[in-house]
């Protein structure tokens, strides 16, 4: 059904496309029976693939990334199309309205996307009242920013409110200081102003859990754009902190395999298959520095069971992906949760873990 209705989309500038489309699903879910179709199609046929990470029991391991719906719109469409968890945001306390338009290309023949959206962002407080009016369905990641016009020297301050704000809602949290897009956002990635960060919001973390009762995870997502030894140090500061997970990858600032592409000039990250091997190559170093102590979350350029599989016996424990939901539709949920599937049954193994604790040995 998506292969009808790419076309017409893809005439739209990608902005205007993407705003229609999530519109239209919050359209659609008012009128009653859309969602059961919605569900009988995607999530029933998404097969149970479940994993035990942070403390959290996923139905299947494919997440979708952040960036997708920023506001917590869209939560219930999302899990019908068969998610095991969704993250939502990026969030930053103050609304914004992010870079000027025009701020996201589609790179087609590369199934890729460049943005430079710059965090926009209707503010934590219409964040949550969005989120509250839906009801819950599943597990939810909530990614925190930092505003642009909060001096990098106060960084730590936004995290520190977004943390408080999400922590009873979230499932799990996410610092994004990996975005390319917010100047400054990814110098927070260097040793010293890391370890700040890190020492602050685990600290709070600890006075949360204790006054809600429940120890809410956090994860950092880091950019595909690091070297080795940045990695390492990444790690060696995740382990010393005690952070609860990783994300990587954001989108890259390279532009490998496009030197052809007229449009991979545009300034911002680029996400979608261009991105595979270098977010990859990531989680490999991450996975021989953390060596399972701190569970990863792989994402960059999955389309297929077999990108997906990649990342999951490079080192990571769970998956998301953005720019193929857009390439392929709905469809690829499933597909891929199905393909993982048939990998666990072809190893002969009794679960996603077992199968890739045999193919990681291999
Ligand atoms: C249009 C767009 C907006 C994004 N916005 C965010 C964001 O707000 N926060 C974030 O952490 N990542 C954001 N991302 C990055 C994705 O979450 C993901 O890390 C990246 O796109 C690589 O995955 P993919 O190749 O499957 O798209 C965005 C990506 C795209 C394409």
């Amino acid at each position: 059904m998506y292969s009808l209705i790419r076309p017409l989309l893809f005439t739209l500038d990608a902005e205007r496309s993407h705003d229609l489309t999530l519109g239209l699903l919050q359209s659609a879910y008012r009128v009653p029976g859309v969602a059961t179709l919605v569900r009988r199609r995607y999530a029933d046929r998404t097969p149970s693939l479940p994993v035990e990470v942070m403390g959290l029991r996923f139905p299947n391991p494919l997440g979708l990334a952040a960036g997708l719906d920023k506001q917590a719109h869209c939560l219930a469409p999302l899990f019908d199309f068969g998610f095991g968890f969704l993250e939502l945001g990026t969030v930053t306390p103050q609304p914004q309205p992010g870079n000027p338009k025009p701020r996201l290309f589609r790179l087609t023949r590369h199934a890729a996307i460049i943005n430079r959206m710059g965090f926009n962002s209707s503010g934590l407080a219409t964040f949550l009242a969005n989120l509250a009016a839906q009801p819950r369905r599943g597990l939810i990641g909530i990614n925190l920013g930092k505003n642009k016009v909060t001096p990098d020297a106060q960084a730590i301050d936004d995290y520190l409110a977004g943390l408080r704000a999400v922590y009873a809602h979230a499932d799990y949290v996410t610092l994004n200081i990996s975005s390319p897009n917010t100047p400054g956002l990814r110098a927070l990635q260097d040793e010293a102003p890391l370890a700040a960060l890190l020492a602050a919001l685990k600290h709070e973390q600890g006075l949360l859990a204790q006054a809600h009762g429940r120890h809410v995870p956090i994860a950092v997502k880091i950019a595909p754009d690091l070297d080795d030894a940045g990695i390492d140090a990444i790690a060696r500061l995740l382990l010393a902190h005690r952070m609860d997970a990783v994300i990587a990858t954001n989108t890259t600032i390279a532009r490998p395999g496009l030197e052809q592409e007229p449009r991979a000039r545009e300034t911002g990250g680029l996400s979608g298959r261009p991105l595979r091997t270098l977010s990859t190559r990531v989680i490999r170093r991450l996975y021989a520095a953390l060596q399972g102590r701190i569970p990863i979350i792989g994402v960059g350029g999955i389309g297929s069971a077999d990108d997906a599989w990649e990342k999951l016996v490079a080192g990571a424990d769970l998956i998301q992906l953005y720019t193929a939901f857009i390439y392929q539709g709905p469809g690829v949920v499933g597909e891929i949760v199905r393909g993982l599937a048939e990998k666990v049954h072809a190893h002969g193994a009794t679960s996603l873990a077992d199968a890739l604790r045999r193919a990681r040995m291999n």
